[in-house]
Order: structure tokens, then sequence, then C-alpha cells
């Protein structure tokens, strides 16, 4: 009985899981979007259904697949769409892992039409997507948030506060620090936050990293 190979420890449970990236219309043709693989969220969803839970998988645009007939996925493209396809369950669900690397900005209007390359200067103006996680925090009654934070400076200090203004259960942080860590890489360096505590785990590929954090995930549960 070792870390990973529980047995159907979340079995009876439901857990959504955000994934990728979101793509935010230009006009027809282009988008802005950013290089999340998707890569963490997949993993997670595919150790959580190891362990029998529900699991409904919510990923933007990503190469990703999975072979695990259990996992519900539900492909989308923009935040708008990602926000509303999470809220379609929300009411249901026991865990939300946020692992989505939503752009926090989308053009203010999208082109009919492709936009002609007629000036020599072309100015866009973006408008604030909304804050799934937020949301979901803001609307919690039973559910167990988690997030993530990717930092490049006072990490641990700014991962606490997206942890408090999100009212979120525990945050994930992603060390950028780390040669081969990252959400474009295939492995990862992280520290899980709570209110009350820390914990730091070595570089290690985003399977591993997985299991990690579903044990955290059980032990918090558990209290
Ligand atoms: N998140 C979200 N919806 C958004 C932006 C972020 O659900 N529109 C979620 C991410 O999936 C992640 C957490 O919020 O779990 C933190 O995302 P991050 O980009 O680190 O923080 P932001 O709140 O967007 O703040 P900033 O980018 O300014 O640091
Ligand atoms: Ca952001």
């Amino acid at each position: 009985f070792t870390s990973g190979n529980h047995i159907k420890s979340l079995e009876g449970k439901t857990v959504l899981i955000t994934a990728g990236p979101t793509y935010e219309a230009l006009d027809p043709v282009r988008f802005i979007g950013n290089h999340s693989s998707g890569k963490m969220g997949f993993s997670l969803a595919e150790e959580a259904s190891k362990r029998g839970a529900r699991v409904i998988l919510i990923s933007g645009p990503s190469a990703q697949t999975t072979e695990d007939k259990n996992i519900e996925l539900h492909k989308v493209t923009s935040a708008r769409e990602m926000l509303n396809k999470v809220f379609e369950f929300y009411d249901h669900i026991d865990i939300g892992i946020a692992s989505a690397a939503v752009a926090d900005y989308a053009p203010k209007e999208v082109a009919k039409e492709k936009i002609k390359k007629n000036d020599e200067n072309l100015t866009l103006e973006l408008v604030k997507n909304p804050d799934i996680l937020k949301t979901m925090g803001e609307k919690k009654t039973h559910q167990f948030l988690v997030g993530f934070a990717l930092e490049t400076q006072n990490e641990e200090e700014n991962a606490k506060g997206k942890l408090e203004k999100k009212n979120l259960d525990m945050i994930v942080l992603n060390s950028l620090r780390d040669e081969g860590a990252g959400f474009k890489n295939d492995t990862n360096k992280i520290k899980i936050l709570t209110q009350t505590g820390k914990k730091e785990f070595d570089l290690k590929s985003k399977d591993k990293v997985a299991i990690d954090i579903l044990d955290f995930v059980e032990a918090q549960l558990l209290k």
C-alpha cells in the first residue's frame, strides 16, 4: 500500500478539473492564447479516475488525449465557455481543481472579418476575463477547492494571497526557478500551501505530481 496505489480512495466523490489554455478570439482566424500544455490537468484527471472518482475534465485547446473512458472530457475554447461549463456541474462536485491557464484578458471586440494589415500600427483593446476559480470560491457551499499559482516574484506571499482572495482550501505553487519545471514541460516542482501550513516537493513527472496533489487533498478531507 504505497502512495498513489490507494484502492478507490475517491470512490463516491466527484472531481472537476479545469485544464489547458484558453483561446480568446480576435477575428475568425486568430486568437490570443498561451503555451499551457494541459498535461497537469490530464494527469490529475487520470489519477483521480484511478482512485475511483467521477471525473469531469474541462479543457481548453490542448493536444492532450486520454484513453480513460471514465473521464468525462468537455472541450472548450474561451474563458467564458470554460466558466459556463464549470457551472453546469458546480453544485454537484466535491472537489474542484483549477489547473487551467486561463487567459486574463480577451479582445474587447471580435472582428467579424479577418483583420487586414492596412495600418502601420494596430492597437488591440483587451478586457478582463471572468475569474473562474474566484467565482467558484464565491459560490462555494461544500466544495473543496484547489488552485494553482505561477509566480515570478514573492512566490509564497502571492500564492497565499490567491488562496485567500479566491476562498480556496489549498493552492499549488509551481516553481519557475528550476529547470524542467513549469507549464510547457513534462515535469513540475511544486509547493502546496494551505491556510495553516505548507509542504515542498521535489522535481518530478507531472503524473507523480498528480499523485502528490491528490494524496494531499485526501489528507485534508480526512481532517
Ligand atoms: N484562474 C481562473 N480564471 C481566471 C484566472 C485564473 O480560474 N480567469 C485560476 C487558475 O486556473 C489558477 C488560479 O486561478 O488556479 C490562479 O491563476 P493565476 O494566473 O496564477 O492568477 P490570477 O488570479 O490570474 O492573477 P495574476 O495572473 O495577475 O497573477
Ligand atoms: Ca493569470
